[in-house]
C-alpha cells in the first residue's frame, strides 16, 4: 500500500512543520502541505480540519498536525470519524501511537519540542508497525462507540 502524507499547522507549529517536511524529503517522502504558510495568526481548527478530512477520506493517507501545544489540533482531528490522532511528546509515545493505537495522525507541539525532537518522533511513528491482535479489538470498540455516538445524534 503506498501511503500519502498530509501535513498542516497553525502559526505556532510552522517552524516545526517546515523542519518535518524537510526531514521527510530527505527520506524521499513529499508530504502534501495544507498550510498555514506564514507566521500570521490563524485558527488551528481550519488547518486541523483540512488534514483530518483528508485522512478520514482515505485509508492510504496519514496525517501530521502541529500547533503550539498540539492540544488544539488533537481535539479537532479526533472529531472526524475514523481518525485516531495521537499527541506525542517523546519517541516512546510516538512508537506506541502506531504499535498500540494505529494512530493515523500524529500531533506535535511546536512550542513543546525542538525541531530535532519532533522529527525523531515522526520517524518513530512512521517506522513502527501496528501490532494488531488485542489492540485491534480495542480499536474495534472505539469504532463501535464512534458509530453509536453518531447514531444517537441523528
Ligand atoms: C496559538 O496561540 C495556540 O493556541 C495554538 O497553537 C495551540 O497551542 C492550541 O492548542
Amino acid at each position: 500500500m503506498s501511503v500519502r502524507i498530509v501535513i498542516g499547522s497553525d502559526h505556532g507549529g510552522l517552524e516545526l512543520k517546515d523542519a518535518v517536511k524537510a526531514y521527510l524529503l530527505e527520506r524521499g517522502i513529499a508530504a502534501q502541505d495544507l498550510g498555514t504558510n506564514n507566521l500570521d495568526s490563524v485558527d488551528y481548527p481550519d488547518f486541523g480540519e483540512k488534514v483530518a478530512r483528508a485522512v478520514a477520506a482515505s485509508a492510504e493517507t496519514l496525517g501530521i498536525l502541529i500547533c503550539g501545544t498540539g492540544i488544539g489540533m488533537s481535539i479537532v482531528a479526533n472529531k472526524f470519524p475514523g481518525v485516531r490522532a495521537a499527541l506525542v511528546t517523546d519517541d516512546f509515545m510516538a512508537r506506541m501511537a502506531k504499535e498500540h493505537n494505529n494512530a493515523n495522525i500524529v500531533v506535535l507541539g511546536g512550542r513543546v519540542v525542538t525541531p530535532e525532537q519532533g522529527c525523531a518522533m515522526v520517524a518513530a511513528w512512521l517506522d513502527a508497525s501496528f501490532e494488531g491482535g488485542r489492540h485491534q479489538q480495542r480499536l474495534d470498540k472505539i469504532a463501535r462507540i464512534e458509530r453509536e455516538v453518531a447514531g444517537s445524534r441523528s
